[in-house]
């Protein structure tokens, strides 16, 4: 038989890079596309997993697509797939005009930007946090002046990810402090992206997120993570954990709003991480959907504590065959991230655990000496650990007991320049 021929929209990055790996387990031949600047980023293991790769500009979005359309027909492309957050709008043109099992091209927007979002969660009837969108610094001081904002609330970029300018904001005159923050955030790839800024309802209680595989527009529900995030003003994840075990009634409520969420992201072939948080009176609101399997290596604890190989499941789902989501195990799985307690130069770290039986995966990411800073979003985070139990409670008090044995020191910078942050940048 011949090989399948895919193409993964950057292989980059732990779950891209899984996704690789398992197309070659699967005997496809895999090609990625990227830019010149990340494709030399590129790890020698990764570029081993690549028959070829097609090296684009992904800041001209219409040439990247003609691009990416072009090489996968020249090499027979079967299937197309991504599970980077500012690509999904790319696949699902990509697929649409190539014929492959993708999501709605016309609704792919509201899955990446988030005042299309809000709208069409509106649109949908999804219970979800009440948003203003404030285009300019003239615009939010309106909002405030008129009394239509509440306190707290959320101030984030319409087209970013991570938490990345995202800010809990008391008062108005942090609100305005917010906005520029959100104003400053920059895409990867330094792809243009929309400069609005949303003003939105703060949702009290715990946050959750939905991994679902959609397959002709049927959704499946993997599994419910519970987040452990940061307290404060800028909420940034520092854990996941899975599957969580809502009560019943509770979990069918989740869903019903994560399949209203999908159906209004155009989600009809693929992977989605939906975030919700259920208030301590059991409302459920959803914060946003990404069409995409969830980042945070969400995807390797689903391995880990159920089994579910989703990476292959998500080729298989790419390719229109059906794909394989019976968890083969009951057990539970978290991870922890490591975080730096300042910024400046890294020092030292102390009392790393170290992998072994029920802690799969230990990482630290940065090197000692190098600069690193205080978590105002993903990006910041030094490293992870896994663990894993057949009881959730123990999964739980381990990682925890494990992630406060971890001392991280960082020696404070005079000279560190702080980030520039206004209007104009
Ligand atoms: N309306 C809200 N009410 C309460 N908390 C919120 C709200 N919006 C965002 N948050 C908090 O801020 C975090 C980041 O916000 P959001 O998910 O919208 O940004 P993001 O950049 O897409 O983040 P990520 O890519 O990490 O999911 C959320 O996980 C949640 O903890
Ligand atoms: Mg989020």
């Amino acid at each position: 038989m011949t090989p399948s021929r895919v193409l993964l929209l950057e292989a980059a990055g732990p779950e891209s890079t899984a996704l690789a790996a398992a197309a070659v387990a699967s005997g496809h031949q895999v090609h990625a596309a990227t830019d010149p600047t990340t494709h030399a980023t590129y790890p020698p293991d990764l570029k081993a997993l690549l028959t070829g790769s097609l090296l684009t500009d992904f800041t001209r979005p219409g040439q990247a697509l003609n691009d990416i359309i072009g090489y996968a027909r020249r090499i027979g492309a079967n299937a197309l797939l991504t599970a980077n957050e500012y690509l999904t709008e790319l696949l699902a043109h990509a697929c649409a005009a190539l014929g492959l099992p993708g999501n709605d091209p016309d609704r792919a927007h509201a899955a990446r930007n988030k005042a299309a979002m809000s709208e069409a969660f509106a649109a949908h009837g999804i219970a979800a946090p009440r948003t203003r969108i404030a285009g300019d610094e003239d615009a939010l001081r309106r909002l405030l002046a008129a009394g239509k904002i509440g306190f707290p609330c959320v101030v984030k970029p319409a087209d970013a990810a991570g938490s990345a300018g995202v800010t809990i904001a008391r008062t108005p005159a942090e609100a305005v402090t917010a906005w520029r923050a959100a104003r400053a955030v920059r895409g990867m790839y330094g792809l243009p992206l929309d400069s609005r800024v949303l003003v939105q309802e703060y949702a009290d209680g715990t946050e959750y997120s939905v991994e679902s595989v959609t397959q002709d527009g049927q959704a499946a529900h993997l599994c419910t993570t519970a987040k452990t995030v940061t307290a404060g003003m800028h909420r940034v994840e520092t854990g996941h954990s899975l599957p969580a075990a809502l009560p019943l009634h509770l979990e069918h409520a989740v869903h019903r709003q994560v399949e209203r969420a999908i159906a209004a992201a155009g989600i009809q072939n693929g992977a989605s991480h939906t975030e919700v948080i259920v208030s301590p009176d059991g409302r459920c609101t959803v914060i946003e959907i990404a069409a995409r399997l969830g980042a945070g290596h969400i995807g390797f604890l689903l391995q880990h504590a159920l089994g579910i190989d989703p990476w292959t499941a998500l080729w298989d789902t790419a390719l229109g065959r059906p794909a394989d989501l019976t968890p083969t195990r009951r057990a539970h799985a978290a991870v922890r991230f490591l975080t730096a307690p300042g910024t400046g130069r890294l020092a030292a770290v102390h009392g790393l655990p170290q992998p072994g039986p029920g802690i799969p995966a230990v990482h630290l990411r940065r090197a000692v000496g190098e600069r690193v800073e205080a978590p105002r979003a993903n990006r910041g985070r030094l490293g992870h650990f896994i663990v894993t139990s057949p009881d959730a409670a123990a999964a739980e008090r381990r990682a925890d007991h494990l992630l406060a044995q971890v001392t991280i020191q960082v020696t404070p910078e005079e000279a560190v320049q702080p980030k520039r942050v206004g209007a104009g940048t």
